[in-house]
Parts: structure tokens; C-alpha cells; sequence
């Protein structure tokens, strides 16, 4: 099957758009906050989150959740400072 031009003008556009929605923001502030419970107030650094929020730990994330590790990029923390 030969590409037609107006078929390479979808595919340009599908792409941008995938670019473009990957590359947007994602704002703290509409993300759900770190609690302020007695759990996450021993919490010093990001890098332990995930001993309860792994696959398998006691607070799991979703599947659909990002699977970036920069927790802090995204969830305020709410330690009132
Ligand atoms: C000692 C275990 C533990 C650690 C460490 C921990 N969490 Fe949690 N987290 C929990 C529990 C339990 C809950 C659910 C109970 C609650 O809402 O307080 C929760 C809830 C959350 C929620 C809210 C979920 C919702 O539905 O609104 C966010 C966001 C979150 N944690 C982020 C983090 C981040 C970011 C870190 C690292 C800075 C972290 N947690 C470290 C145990 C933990
Ligand atoms: C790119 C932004 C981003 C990053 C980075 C991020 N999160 Fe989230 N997180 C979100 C969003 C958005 C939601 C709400 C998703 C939903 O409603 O399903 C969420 C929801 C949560 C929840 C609530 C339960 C759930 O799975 O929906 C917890 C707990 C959580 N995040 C913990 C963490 C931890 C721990 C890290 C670091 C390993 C982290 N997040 C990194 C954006 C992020």
C-alpha cells in the first residue's frame, strides 16, 4: 500500500499531537497532596516513597499512575511549611 500525502499529513498530525500532550505541565497543585498523616511526616526524601507505594508494598500506586520517581515534581507535600 503507497502512502498517499493526505495519509503522511494524519500521521504528522497525531505525532505533534503526541509530542505536544507529553510535554504539557503537570502543575502540583492538581495533583492529590501528600497527606498530612503521621506516616508521611517521618518522610524526609522521595526516595522513600516507594517502600509503601511500590508494586506489592502496602499502598501500591495504580497502573495508570506516571511511573516517574520524582514524586515531589508533582505531589505538594503539606507539612505546613
Ligand atoms: C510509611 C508508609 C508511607 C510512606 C513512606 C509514604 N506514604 Fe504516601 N501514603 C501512605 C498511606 C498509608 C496512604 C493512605 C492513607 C492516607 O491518606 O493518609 C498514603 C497516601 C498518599 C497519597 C494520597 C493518595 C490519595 O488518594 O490522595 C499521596 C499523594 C502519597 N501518599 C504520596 C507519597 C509520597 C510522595 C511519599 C514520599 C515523599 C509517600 N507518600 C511516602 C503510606 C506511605
Ligand atoms: C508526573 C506527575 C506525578 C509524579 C512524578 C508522581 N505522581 Fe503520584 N499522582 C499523580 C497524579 C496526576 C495522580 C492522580 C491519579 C489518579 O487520579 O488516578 C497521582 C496519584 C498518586 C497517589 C494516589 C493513589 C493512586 O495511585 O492514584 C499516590 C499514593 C501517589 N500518586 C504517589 C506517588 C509517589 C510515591 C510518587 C513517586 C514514586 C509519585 N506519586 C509520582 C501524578 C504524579
Amino acid at each position: 500500500m503507497r502512502m498517499r500525502r493526505a495519509d503522511w499529513a494524519f500521521l504528522l498530525a497525531v505525532t505533534a499531537v503526541i509530542v505536544l500532550v507529553s510535554l504539557l505541565p503537570s502543575p502540583r497543585d492538581r495533583n492529590p497532596p501528600i497527606p498530612d498523616s503521621p506516616e508521611h511526616r517521618l518522610v524526609s526524601s522521595e526516595k522513600i516513597c516507594s517502600t509503601c507505594h511500590a508494586a506489592g508494598q502496602s499502598r501500591p500506586l495504580t497502573e495508570r499512575h506516571p511511573k516517574r520517581q520524582d514524586c515531589l515534581h508533582c505531589h505538594k507535600q503539606t507539612d505546613g511549611g
